[in-house]
Protein backbone atom coordinates (compact mmCIF):
# COMPACT_ATOMS: atom_id res chain seq x y z
CA UNK A 1 0.00 0.00 0.00
CA UNK A 2 1.58 3.66 -0.98
CA UNK A 3 1.73 6.54 0.47
CA UNK A 4 -1.87 8.79 -0.26
CA UNK A 5 -0.91 11.87 -2.06
CA UNK A 6 -0.91 15.52 -0.48
CA UNK A 7 -4.46 17.34 -0.80
CA UNK A 8 -4.03 20.63 -1.49
CA UNK A 9 -6.72 23.46 -0.18
CA UNK A 10 -7.74 25.87 -2.73
CA UNK A 11 -9.39 29.07 -0.99
CA UNK A 12 -12.17 30.41 -2.56
CA UNK A 13 -12.75 34.19 -1.62
CA UNK A 14 -15.40 35.35 -4.03
CA UNK A 15 -17.55 35.88 -1.26
CA UNK A 16 -15.67 38.51 0.92
CA UNK A 17 -15.97 39.96 -2.38
CA UNK A 18 -20.09 40.02 -2.37
CA UNK A 19 -19.89 41.57 1.35
CA UNK A 20 -17.95 44.10 0.02
CA UNK A 21 -20.12 44.67 -2.53
CA UNK A 22 -22.82 44.65 -1.23
CA UNK A 23 -22.00 48.32 0.05
CA UNK A 24 -19.93 49.45 -2.50
CA UNK A 25 -16.34 50.47 -1.56
CA UNK A 26 -13.10 48.80 -0.61
CA UNK A 27 -13.58 46.38 2.61
CA UNK A 28 -13.42 43.69 3.24
CA UNK A 29 -11.02 43.24 1.07
CA UNK A 30 -10.37 39.88 -0.94
CA UNK A 31 -7.00 40.16 -1.64
CA UNK A 32 -6.41 40.64 2.00
CA UNK A 33 -8.51 37.48 3.15
CA UNK A 34 -5.98 35.92 0.52
CA UNK A 35 -3.08 36.87 2.56
CA UNK A 36 -4.60 35.59 5.49
CA UNK A 37 -5.93 32.08 3.94
CA UNK A 38 -1.94 31.53 2.45
CA UNK A 39 -0.84 32.36 6.32
CA UNK A 40 -3.25 29.94 7.53
CA UNK A 41 -2.37 27.06 5.70
CA UNK A 42 -4.03 27.35 1.76
CA UNK A 43 -2.55 25.83 -0.87
CA UNK A 44 -3.48 28.13 -3.67
CA UNK A 45 -6.39 31.03 -3.87
CA UNK A 46 -9.52 30.56 -6.75
CA UNK A 47 -11.64 33.51 -8.07
CA UNK A 48 -14.45 32.96 -9.91
CA UNK A 49 -14.61 36.51 -12.39
CA UNK A 50 -18.41 36.13 -13.55
CA UNK A 51 -19.85 38.23 -16.54
CA UNK A 52 -21.76 40.17 -14.14
CA UNK A 53 -18.79 40.89 -11.67
CA UNK A 54 -21.17 40.21 -9.25
CA UNK A 55 -18.57 39.50 -6.80
CA UNK A 56 -15.06 39.43 -7.89
CA UNK A 57 -13.67 42.42 -10.16
CA UNK A 58 -11.12 42.89 -12.51
CA UNK A 59 -9.07 44.86 -10.20
CA UNK A 60 -8.63 42.17 -7.57
CA UNK A 61 -7.29 39.30 -10.08
CA UNK A 62 -5.31 42.22 -11.30
CA UNK A 63 -4.14 42.64 -7.40
CA UNK A 64 -4.35 38.92 -6.74
CA UNK A 65 -1.74 38.03 -9.12
CA UNK A 66 0.45 40.43 -8.10
CA UNK A 67 0.55 40.21 -4.78
CA UNK A 68 -0.42 36.40 -3.42
CA UNK A 69 2.32 34.27 -2.70
CA UNK A 70 0.48 30.67 -3.96
CA UNK A 71 -1.17 29.79 -6.89
CA UNK A 72 -4.09 31.61 -8.08
CA UNK A 73 -6.61 29.73 -9.45
CA UNK A 74 -8.87 31.80 -12.01
CA UNK A 75 -12.72 30.53 -12.58
CA UNK A 76 -13.89 31.62 -15.68
CA UNK A 77 -16.59 31.45 -18.34
CA UNK A 78 -15.17 29.63 -21.99
CA UNK A 79 -15.99 33.24 -23.87
CA UNK A 80 -13.28 35.62 -25.42
CA UNK A 81 -13.79 38.55 -23.21
CA UNK A 82 -12.73 36.00 -19.91
CA UNK A 83 -10.09 34.12 -22.55
CA UNK A 84 -8.45 37.90 -22.73
CA UNK A 85 -8.44 38.58 -19.47
CA UNK A 86 -6.99 35.03 -18.55
CA UNK A 87 -4.14 35.96 -21.55
CA UNK A 88 -3.55 39.01 -19.68
CA UNK A 89 -3.12 38.05 -16.25
CA UNK A 90 -1.76 35.04 -16.73
CA UNK A 91 -2.80 32.38 -13.86
CA UNK A 92 -1.30 29.82 -12.64
CA UNK A 93 -4.59 27.59 -13.97
CA UNK A 94 -7.88 28.59 -15.48
CA UNK A 95 -11.01 26.54 -14.31
CA UNK A 96 -14.00 26.54 -16.98
CA UNK A 97 -16.89 26.47 -15.56
CA UNK A 98 -20.44 27.28 -16.99
CA UNK A 99 -21.71 30.61 -16.13
CA UNK A 100 -26.09 32.00 -15.97
CA UNK A 101 -26.49 34.98 -15.34
CA UNK A 102 -30.05 33.73 -13.16
CA UNK A 103 -28.01 31.17 -11.26
CA UNK A 104 -26.71 31.74 -7.18
CA UNK A 105 -23.94 29.58 -7.68
CA UNK A 106 -22.46 27.23 -10.54
CA UNK A 107 -25.60 25.05 -10.40
CA UNK A 108 -23.70 22.01 -12.15
CA UNK A 109 -20.74 20.94 -14.79
CA UNK A 110 -20.06 22.05 -18.15
CA UNK A 111 -21.96 19.98 -20.64
CA UNK A 112 -18.73 19.03 -22.12
CA UNK A 113 -20.03 16.24 -24.57
CA UNK A 114 -22.00 19.26 -26.08
CA UNK A 115 -19.35 21.51 -26.01
CA UNK A 116 -16.32 19.67 -27.02
CA UNK A 117 -15.87 21.76 -30.10
CA UNK A 118 -16.35 25.04 -28.48
CA UNK A 119 -13.93 24.31 -25.02
CA UNK A 120 -11.17 22.54 -27.29
CA UNK A 121 -9.80 26.15 -28.66
CA UNK A 122 -10.18 27.61 -25.17
CA UNK A 123 -8.02 24.76 -23.63
CA UNK A 124 -5.42 24.81 -26.33
CA UNK A 125 -4.92 28.53 -26.16
CA UNK A 126 -5.25 28.83 -22.09
CA UNK A 127 -2.38 25.71 -22.45
CA UNK A 128 -0.24 27.10 -24.65
CA UNK A 129 -0.08 30.38 -22.57
CA UNK A 130 1.56 27.89 -19.90
CA UNK A 131 -1.96 28.18 -17.58
CA UNK A 132 -2.93 24.63 -16.36
CA UNK A 133 -6.36 24.34 -17.38
CA UNK A 134 -9.29 22.32 -15.30
CA UNK A 135 -12.77 21.60 -16.53
CA UNK A 136 -15.35 21.78 -13.97
CA UNK A 137 -17.72 18.82 -14.60
CA UNK A 138 -20.47 16.20 -13.25
CA UNK A 139 -18.75 13.32 -11.59
CA UNK A 140 -19.49 11.02 -14.91
CA UNK A 141 -17.49 8.97 -17.07
CA UNK A 142 -18.07 10.46 -20.35
CA UNK A 143 -17.25 14.23 -19.25
CA UNK A 144 -14.31 12.58 -18.47
CA UNK A 145 -13.27 11.26 -21.12
CA UNK A 146 -14.43 14.36 -23.01
CA UNK A 147 -12.30 16.33 -20.99
CA UNK A 148 -9.51 14.10 -21.90
CA UNK A 149 -10.18 14.50 -25.55
CA UNK A 150 -10.15 18.27 -25.16
CA UNK A 151 -6.59 18.16 -23.96
CA UNK A 152 -7.55 19.48 -20.18
CA UNK A 153 -4.81 17.73 -17.57
CA UNK A 154 -7.15 18.28 -14.89
CA UNK A 155 -10.81 18.41 -14.12
CA UNK A 156 -12.74 19.08 -10.96
CA UNK A 157 -15.31 17.45 -10.03
CA UNK A 158 -18.70 19.01 -8.89
CA UNK A 159 -19.54 18.09 -5.44
CA UNK A 160 -22.42 20.09 -5.31
CA UNK A 161 -25.70 17.33 -5.85
CA UNK A 162 -23.92 15.38 -2.93
CA UNK A 163 -23.07 18.29 -0.67
CA UNK A 164 -26.80 19.10 -1.39
CA UNK A 165 -28.64 15.75 -0.57
CA UNK A 166 -26.61 15.57 2.70
CA UNK A 167 -27.57 18.86 3.71
CA UNK A 168 -31.56 18.03 2.90
CA UNK A 169 -31.22 14.75 4.47
CA UNK A 170 -31.57 12.74 1.41
CA UNK A 171 -29.47 9.82 2.43
CA UNK A 172 -30.18 7.34 -0.58
CA UNK A 173 -29.42 10.27 -2.83
CA UNK A 174 -26.68 11.53 -1.35
CA UNK A 175 -25.31 7.83 -1.22
CA UNK A 176 -25.84 7.47 -5.14
CA UNK A 177 -23.98 10.67 -5.56
CA UNK A 178 -20.99 9.77 -3.45
CA UNK A 179 -20.74 7.02 -5.39
CA UNK A 180 -20.63 8.74 -9.13
CA UNK A 181 -18.01 10.79 -7.47
CA UNK A 182 -15.71 7.70 -6.33
CA UNK A 183 -16.16 6.03 -9.40
CA UNK A 184 -15.41 9.34 -11.49
CA UNK A 185 -12.59 10.22 -9.61
CA UNK A 186 -11.16 6.55 -9.67
CA UNK A 187 -11.68 6.99 -14.11
CA UNK A 188 -9.80 9.83 -13.96
CA UNK A 189 -6.79 8.75 -12.01
CA UNK A 190 -6.88 5.53 -14.90
CA UNK A 191 -7.08 8.07 -17.57
CA UNK A 192 -3.93 10.32 -16.85
CA UNK A 193 -6.51 13.48 -15.32
CA UNK A 194 -5.21 15.10 -12.53
CA UNK A 195 -8.27 15.16 -10.35
CA UNK A 196 -9.95 17.93 -8.37
CA UNK A 197 -13.25 18.76 -6.31
CA UNK A 198 -15.67 21.24 -4.61
CA UNK A 199 -18.60 22.58 -4.43
CA UNK A 200 -20.44 23.05 -1.13
CA UNK A 201 -18.15 21.51 1.05
CA UNK A 202 -18.02 21.78 4.69
CA UNK A 203 -15.54 20.05 7.34
CA UNK A 204 -17.79 16.63 7.26
CA UNK A 205 -17.81 16.40 3.40
CA UNK A 206 -14.07 17.49 2.91
CA UNK A 207 -13.04 14.95 5.25
CA UNK A 208 -14.83 12.34 3.49
CA UNK A 209 -14.32 13.21 0.01
CA UNK A 210 -10.47 13.32 1.26
CA UNK A 211 -10.76 9.46 1.51
CA UNK A 212 -10.95 9.29 -2.14
CA UNK A 213 -7.01 8.68 -2.91
CA UNK A 214 -7.12 10.24 -6.76
CA UNK A 215 -8.44 13.60 -5.55
CA UNK A 216 -5.83 15.94 -4.83
CA UNK A 217 -7.28 19.69 -4.66
CA UNK A 218 -10.62 20.66 -3.11
CA UNK A 219 -11.54 24.04 -3.64
CA UNK A 220 -13.80 25.46 -0.84
CA UNK A 221 -15.40 29.06 -0.49
CA UNK A 222 -18.93 29.62 0.54
CA UNK A 223 -18.74 27.42 3.94
CA UNK A 224 -15.20 28.83 4.75
CA UNK A 225 -16.00 32.55 4.42
CA UNK A 226 -19.26 31.88 6.38
CA UNK A 227 -17.36 30.20 9.25
CA UNK A 228 -14.74 33.30 9.45
CA UNK A 229 -17.88 35.49 10.63
CA UNK A 230 -17.96 33.49 13.87
CA UNK A 231 -14.01 31.92 14.27
CA UNK A 232 -12.05 33.69 12.05
CA UNK A 233 -10.42 33.02 8.88
CA UNK A 234 -7.70 31.65 10.21
CA UNK A 235 -9.29 29.31 12.62
CA UNK A 236 -12.09 28.11 9.64
CA UNK A 237 -9.03 27.29 7.38
CA UNK A 238 -7.04 25.12 10.29
CA UNK A 239 -10.04 23.29 11.04
CA UNK A 240 -10.58 22.31 7.31
CA UNK A 241 -7.56 21.16 7.04
CA UNK A 242 -7.62 19.09 9.73
CA UNK A 243 -10.57 17.79 8.54
CA UNK A 244 -8.98 16.98 4.71
CA UNK A 245 -5.66 15.41 6.63
CA UNK A 246 -8.20 12.95 8.77
CA UNK A 247 -10.07 12.38 5.69
CA UNK A 248 -6.94 11.82 3.47
CA UNK A 249 -5.00 9.19 6.50
CA UNK A 250 -7.89 7.05 6.03
CA UNK A 251 -7.47 7.22 2.07
CA UNK A 252 -6.48 3.26 0.59
CA UNK A 253 -4.84 3.32 -2.60
N1 LIG B 1 -15.19 24.99 -7.53
C1 LIG B 1 -15.84 25.65 -8.51
C2 LIG B 1 -15.48 25.34 -9.92
C3 LIG B 1 -16.81 26.64 -8.22
O1 LIG B 1 -17.44 27.28 -9.21
C4 LIG B 1 -17.05 26.96 -6.86
C5 LIG B 1 -18.03 28.03 -6.52
O2 LIG B 1 -17.56 29.24 -7.01
C6 LIG B 1 -16.34 26.25 -5.87
C7 LIG B 1 -15.43 25.26 -6.23
C8 LIG B 1 -16.52 26.54 -4.42
O3 LIG B 1 -17.81 26.25 -4.00
P1 LIG B 1 -18.27 26.70 -2.57
O4 LIG B 1 -18.22 28.20 -2.55
O5 LIG B 1 -19.65 26.16 -2.46
O6 LIG B 1 -17.32 26.10 -1.57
Amino acid sequence: MSKPRALRLGVNIDHVATVRNARGGQVPDPVRAAQLAIEAGADGITAHLREDRRHIMDDDILRLKETISKPLNLEMAATTQMLDIALKVRPHAACLVPEKRTERTTEGGLDVVAAHNHLKPFVSELSRAGIRVSLFVEPSIAALDVARSVGAPVIELHTGAWCHALDTGDAERAGREHGRLRVAAAHAAEIGLECHAGHGLNYQTAEKIAELPSIVELNIGHFLIGEAIFTGLSEAIRLMRRSMDAGRARAVQ
